[in-house]
């Protein structure tokens, strides 16, 4: 499993200088770089590479015996939301694969409300369990959730919604068993970008005006996920050269039928939409029912791209109706943050940050992505 520490100084020169696309004028001309040649081959190395990884951390993992009796409480901020319910499933089953018995895993759904989580980690504590994975509802609530659960001396892995950078910080200089899995999400919208800029800017820029007219659906602007994926993709086109014009950029909180609103309603607004940019797959497949109600074809008068590879979505960059996605490893991670309790729990410990990479997905590789999680 890679892992990648991130040194304090790195973190706080991340820290967020946030800015919504729309109104973000000043193109940067920067060079553009030679990433045209992501094909089948690099997938092939991606897939390949994380099936090593899973091998080799099978082979790590602690015999069966001493996990058998541990018991792992597990807080997913919404069970309503596709990407976790992927990610918690294959969590759950890679549990049992090393180890715990299913009836020592209890995994909660905090209904995206704060307090009801909070309480749910309370009644965790209170049972006493060895670890706890936790998929916070609000990110910014991290720091009265660390002091509780590290309060009560129980080790703690933070999934999927990165607390800030000083409150990771707090980990590494109390020394605390705390970390955080997952991928970083400048990632996923630089490779958003990237898709659109491979197509070549005259194939894109459909009307010929020297500029690319975009509309923007957003994730829970809670969300490091939405904020950086909504910051890179558009970076990515300036990046390249190009001249972007933001149309309108809209919170669709992760969800298909607030975005296939939004999108009706953007599209009717501004038929001279060129890229439609969503943050996930979710709010993709809600954009594209909006994209083919106004009479729009994607890849012919409209581009279109999300973030996850969900089937359904991979199946759309198959037929030629997404553009592209981007593969969120809820594989990699979910058995990452499963690894990292393990070794809370045998005592071996943890980095406090544990990365994974996305990979782009189009339609050269969409067929092998979409067989590698079957
Ligand atoms: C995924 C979204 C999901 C969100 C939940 C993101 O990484 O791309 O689909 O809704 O996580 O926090
Ligand atoms: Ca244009």
């Amino acid at each position: 499993m890679k892992k990648k520490l991130v040194s304090l100084l790195t973190v706080s020169a991340l820290t967020m200088a946030m800015l919504a696309g729309c109104g973000n004028a000043a193109a940067d001309t920067a060079t553009q770089t030679a990433e045209t040649a992501e094909t089948v081959a690099d997938t092939a190395t991606d897939v390949a590479e994380t099936a090593t990884e899973v091998a080799e951390t099978v082979a790590d993992a602690a015999p069966a015996g001493d996990l058998a009796d541990k018991k792992v409480g597990v807080c997913i901020y919404q069970f309503a939301d596709n990407f976790m319910t992927l990610f918690r499933n294959e969590l759950e089953s890679y549990l049992v694969s090393q180890g715990f018995s299913k009836d020592n895993i209890t995994i909660v759904d905090g209904a995206n409300d704060q307090a009801t989580q909070t309480n749910q980690i309370q009644n965790f504590i209170t049972q006493g369990v060895d670890v706890l994975i936790i998929n916070p509802v609000n990110s910014s609530s991290a720091a009265t959730i660390t002091d509780l659960v590290v309060g009560a001396n129980i080790p703690l892995v933070y999934i999927n919604r990165e607390p800030d950078a000083d409150e990771e910080a707090r980990w590494s200089s109390n020394g605390w068993n705390v970390t955080y899995v997952g991928c970083d999400a400048r990632q996923s919208g630089t490779m958003q970008g990237e898709i659109i800029v491979d197509l070549g800017q005259e194939t894109v820029d459909l009307n010929g005006d020297g500029k690319i007219q975009y509309v923007m659906v957003e994730g829970d602007p809670e969300n490091v996920d939405a904020q950086y994926r909504t910051e890179f993709s558009v970076k990515a086109l300036e990046d390249a050269g190009w001249t972007v014009d933001c149309l309108d950029d809209q919170v669709g909180n992760w969800d298909q039928a607030t975005a296939q609103q939004l999108v009706a309603n953007m599209l009717s607004a501004h038929p001279e939409t060129e890229v439609v940019f969503c943050n996930n797959d979710a709010m993709a497949l809600g954009a594209l029912q909006s994209i083919e109600a106004a009479g729009r074809k994607v890849g012919e008068d409209i581009y279109l791209v999300g973030v996850d590879a969900l089937t359904e979505a991979l199946e759309d960059v198959i037929a030629g109706t997404m553009t592209g996605t981007v593969f969120n490893d809820h594989i990699a991670q979910s058995h990452g943050a499963a690894d990292a309790a393990i070794n809370y729990i045998t005592g071996a410990g943890n980095e406090y940050y544990i990365g994974c990479d996305y990979v782009k997905v189009t339609t050269d590789n969409a067929q092998s992505v979409l067989d590698s999680l079957k």
